[in-house]
């Protein structure tokens, strides 16, 4: 099963640069050396078994966006799973960008009304003001822009993890079974008495599914203090912030010509498994039991990748 993404935006918004951190493991310091892209460049990402992304960025020269917009209109526009649009947040043609992308939303709905929509307000590392302040500002001049149609607004840099974030979201809803995926590895993390499973795709990390989320106990006569560490085991930026650490580590290993395979953590509160799950995938498995050994989790991966395979 293919889903094709379209990635879009003015020239020098990003596009690229996004796609050679997520789906080629470079660094963002390597990102100024980007050309501009020329038309419009493909990759194929294979995902969970047979889902693959196909992945269209469309370098974003106003000739080239004049061009999809007219002769290539059907073939840009034309069975579209996600449509990604990148504005850059020190745009100084803010009009003309907005103008753009009301072009584009026409042609999307002439030719794909089903598919999503995701604006990213991009290079937020270089936002004045405050960032939220900065953000909420573009989020609603992006979201009279659109009209009627539903859009998700996420703010993004390659310098920190935000960029998963939003990509994680994305990826998310192109997957078919992801509430299937979710069950099975809360299963899968009640076997292993584990607070949390999460699954990653192999060569993006980005996040796939997570077992569902587990509330912490409000055992009767908790402290104040156990309840806050609770809160703090679960900071809600851990899956975005997991994967751009991995990615970097990954990076890393293939600067000594050494190849990543897995990793495992036993910390003062808790222990962390990270292995490979499928084909496709990493899991990687949360406990806070001091009691449960890492070989059991290891054990416990390898006997359930069958399953998730
Ligand atoms: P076209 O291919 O012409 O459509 O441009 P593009 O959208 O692909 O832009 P590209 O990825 O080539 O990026 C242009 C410049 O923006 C590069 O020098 C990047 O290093 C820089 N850049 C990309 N993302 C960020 C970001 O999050 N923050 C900052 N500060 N710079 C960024």
């Amino acid at each position: 099963m293919k889903k094709k993404v379209l990635l879009m935006g003015a020239s020098g918004s990003g596009k690229t640069s996004m796609r050679s951190l997520i789906f080629s493991n470079n660094p963002a310091s390597l990102t100024a050396r980007l050309g501009a892209t020329i038309d419009v460049e493909q990759n194929h990402v294979r995902f969970l078994g047979d889902l693959i992304l196909n992945l269209w960025d469309c370098g974003g020269q106003d000739a080239f966006m004049d061009s999809y917009l007219t002769t290539q209109r059907s073939t840009i526009f034309q069975h579209v799973g996600v449509m990604i649009y990148v504005f850059d947040i020190e745009s100084q043609g803010m009009n003309k960008d907005l103008e753009y992308y009301r072009d584009c939303l026409e042609g999307l709905k002439q030719y794909s009304p089903e598919a999503a929509v995701f604006l990213l307000v991009h290079k937020m590392d270089l936002a004045r003001e405050p960032k939220n302040v900065v953000f909420e500002k573009k989020k609603r001049e992006l979201e009279e822009a659109s009209g009627e149609g539903a859009v998700t607004v996420f703010g993004t840099s390659i310098y920190d993890e935000s960029l998963y974030k939003a990509w994680s979201s994305i990826v998310h809803t192109l997957i078919p079974n992801a509430s299937v995926l979710s069950r099975h590895l809360t299963t899968f993390a009640a076997a292993c008495s584990a607070t949390e499973v999460v699954l990653f795709e192999r060569t993006t990390f980005l996040v796939i599914a997570t077992s569902s989320p587990v509330t912490p106990p409000s055992l009767p006569g908790a402290t104040a203090e156990q309840t806050d560490l609770d809160r703090h085991e679960l900071n809600p930026t851990r899956y975005e912030r997991t994967s751009e650490l991995v990615k970097a580590f990954k990076h890393s290993c293939s600067r000594v010509r050494e190849e990543f395979h897995s990793l495992e953590m036993e910390l003062y509160d808790f222990t962390a498994v990270l292995d490979e799950m499928t084909r496709n995938t990493y899991v990687l498995v949360i406990v806070h039991d001091p009691t449960i050994e890492t070989a059991a989790l290891k054990l416990n991966i390898r006997m359930a990748r069958r399953k998730f395979e």
